[in-house]
């Protein structure tokens, strides 16, 4: 299965996939790494690892449809059967998540549907919660809404500090990330309507 990621930051679920593609659990092959910011470290990560690595400058495009399709034609070119986005912080038109349609992975550091968007490790531990997690969806028309496939939740201990949670979290998302897509890649998550079932 060929496989593009779409990363906007650090790179670290990056790096954990592509770990995961080159010591085989993971059946695929990452085609392309596509990035929205010039200087995002996950450029680095993926020279290190030898994988193509796309810039496509939002700035250049007259509207988030026109700089999707550049992504998409990107996609077509590459023969991408799964997109995964890690880290991607954009949202994606309606358009591409159509042509794409049950093919498009997302990670989020929070117990989806709880601390939908951004900062989400931080405003779980500010509210009080007693646990967190990680959710790994696909993505449909509306933010961090689509079909859970993999959830783990993570206890949040008593004076817990926001840079230990975050730890906690990224280390589950690295293990889980790469489950999912290699359950994906297997043909063992099935789909109907917004039920998952993992076979
Ligand atoms: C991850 O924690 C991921 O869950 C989050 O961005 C981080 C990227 O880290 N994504 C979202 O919040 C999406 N709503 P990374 O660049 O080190 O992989």
């Amino acid at each position: 299965m060929n496989i593009a990621i779409l990363a906007s930051g650090n790179g670290s679920n990056f790096e954990a996939i592509a770990k995961a593609v080159k010591c085989g659990y993971i059946k695929g092959c990452i085609k392309v790494l596509i990035t929205d910011k010039s200087n995002a470290f996950v450029r680095q990560r993926a020279k290190r690892n030898k994988i193509k690595d796309i810039f496509i400058d939002a700035a250049e495009f007259k509207s988030r449809q026109a700089f999707d399709d550049e992504i998409v034609k990107v996609l077509k070119k590459e023969r991408i059967d799964l997109v995964v986005l890690a880290g991607f912080m954009r949202i994606l038109s309606v358009n591409f998540v159509k042509r794409f349609q049950n093919r498009i992975l997302n990670i989020h550091p929070a117990l989806l549907p709880a601390f939908r968007g951004e900062n989400a490790i931080k405003r779980a531990l500010k509210h009080g919660c007693k646990v967190t997690g990680v959710t790994v969806h696909l993505i449909d028309e509306k933010v961090d809404n689509g079909p859970i496939i993999l959830q783990q939740a993570i206890k949040i201990e008593k004076g817990e500090t926001l840079k230990n949670l975050e730890k906690k979290v990224h280390s589950l998302e690295h293990k889980l990330y790469p489950l999912a897509i290699k359950l994906f890649t297997e043909r063992r998550v099935k789909i109907r309507n917004r039920n998952v079932k993992i076979i």
